[in-house]
């Protein structure tokens, strides 16, 4: 005898009607490894009226959250609404009716994660997220229940499929950004709003959820660095071969000696021998370096209706579970071992800076006088062959230097009058 299990999916967009679809396709092979079966009994839209790529019987749709947790037969609620005003009312609403929350919502736990958890600790109502960072990949349970033992040394991501599928697009096949991402919109990879997928903002969110379960506490926005991959154009692609580098948006996230936590995003030049170069498409890959596991890799997709909805689905049953005994935590412990987050100016990076010039005497002179005056050590440095005898780019490779330091050597550098454009500059990590 199946236990018969009854949710409220709040949200119908890719991964929703994803999830939907998984429940009513897989429900014999669900019911059979897991021994519940799911039975979805409320939806929650805003709109009634949209065209829908998957059938629901029209009677389970509401446009009102508020109407799924007036169902007692609703024991587990699905939040993919997205956004952080309503779904985080919808949140807190659920956990205080005591409905185990099951959500894929990345920028609502990286912004109130701590508000959210305190709320369900209160309440004894445990919160599943795997879906929120990578996809279909299994890197919230490994990191923090997998290696509890371990001392987590470094984080390094690739945590966006969209970014990821134009980063490698860019590679392969030159420059035709926007191609490229309107084929990771047609793949159902990018959010609604693509901006945050660009701009690192999506990465950022993954990064500190990531962070907490490593260092048992919650980086605030403001302490992470965030760039997107606007600034990558197909010149650094060919600069960053030319050096033997592909360019990748990376979250990378450390402890320090001092026990402070960096959490960075930027597009990041990493070998093109290390296995991160060589993650392609919409894939994402997480390595994560702990004292006792050394080096773990993780490899899949990131992004997309059936990767994301099998994490919900996991979720799921592990939700269910939870109905029967209770869950070993809520889903996230808080811990003081680690110090706060390290200020973005503190923290230490190589860097890739490229500098659009005149072509005359002295002008490398000036910019390495800068360097040479922040502390910041040189490299290499390169002169690329230009098309245009006037100008050219001087790319550089520098020594590890504090993000604070660089950014104030940048300011002077892009003051000078031999330079022609903003200079770009990106990370350098091994990994
Ligand atoms: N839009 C995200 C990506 C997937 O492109 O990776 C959901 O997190």
């Amino acid at each position: 005898m199946k236990e018969n299990i009854g949710i409220g999916l709040a949200g119908f967009g890719t991964v929703g009607a994803g999830v939907f679809d998984v429940l009513q396709h897989q429900r014999d092979l669900l019911a059979e490894r897991s021994g519940f079966q799911f039975e979805v009994r409320s939806i929650v839209v805003r709109d009634l009226k949209k065209v829908r790529d998957v059938a629901a019987p029209s009677e389970l749709f509401t446009t009102s959250w508020r109407n799924l947790l007036k169902d007692p037969e609703i024991k587990i609620v699905v939040e993919l609404l997205g956004g952080t005003t309503d779904a985080f009312e919808f949140i807190k609403a659920a956990i205080e009716s005591g409905r185990i929350v099951v959500t894929g919502n990345k920028a609502l736990l990286a912004e109130h994660g701590e508000e959210i958890f305190a709320l369900a600790k209160k309440h004894d109502v445990p919160i599943f997220y795997e879906a929120a960072v990578a996809g279909g990949i299994p890197i919230i349970q490994s990191v923090r229940d997998a290696f509890v033992g371990n001392r987590i040394e470094s984080i390094h991501g690739i945590l966006n499929g969209t970014s990821n599928y134009i980063l490698s697009h860019m590679q392969e096949a030159g420059p035709d950004y926007r191609a490229a991402l309107a084929e990771a919109t047609e793949l159902g990879y990018a959010e609604a709003d693509p901006t945050l997928d660009l701009n690192g903002g999506d990465v950022a969110h993954k990064a500190i959820i990531l962070a907490a379960l490593a260092y048992g506490f919650w980086v605030k926005p403001e302490a992470v660095r965030v760039h997107g991959i606007q600034e990558v154009t197909a010149t650094d692609v060919f600069f960053a071969r030319d050096f033997g580098y592909v360019i990748k948006l990376l979250a990378t996230i450390r402890a320090a000696a001092d026990h402070s936590i960096e959490v960075t995003v930027a597009p990041t030049l990493v070998s093109k021998n290390s296995v991160l170069a060589s993650v392609n498409g919409a894939f994402n890959a997480i390595a994560v370096k702990g004292d006792l596991v050394g080096e773990a890799l993780f490899y899949g997709k990131g992004a997309g209706r059936k990767p994301t909805a099998s994490s919900v689905v996991g979720d799921l049953v592990e939700a269910a579970f939870a109905l029967e005994s209770p869950a070993r935590h809520v889903g996230f412990s808080s811990h003081s071992l680690y110090g706060a987050s390290k200020a973005p100016q503190d923290v230490h990076a190589c860097y890739y800076l490229r500098v659009a010039v005149d072509d005359q005497p002295g002008v490398l002179a000036k910019i390495a006088t800068i360097f040479g005056e922040a502390g910041i050590g040189i490299a290499s440095v390169i002169q690329p062959k230009a098309k245009d005898k006037n100008k050219t780019d001087l790319v550089f490779m520098t020594h590890e230097a504090a993000y604070g330091k660089m950014s104030n050597a940048l300011e002077k550098i892009k003051n000078l009058s031999c330079v022609k454009s903003t200079p770009v500059l990106f990370n350098v990590e091994s990994v």
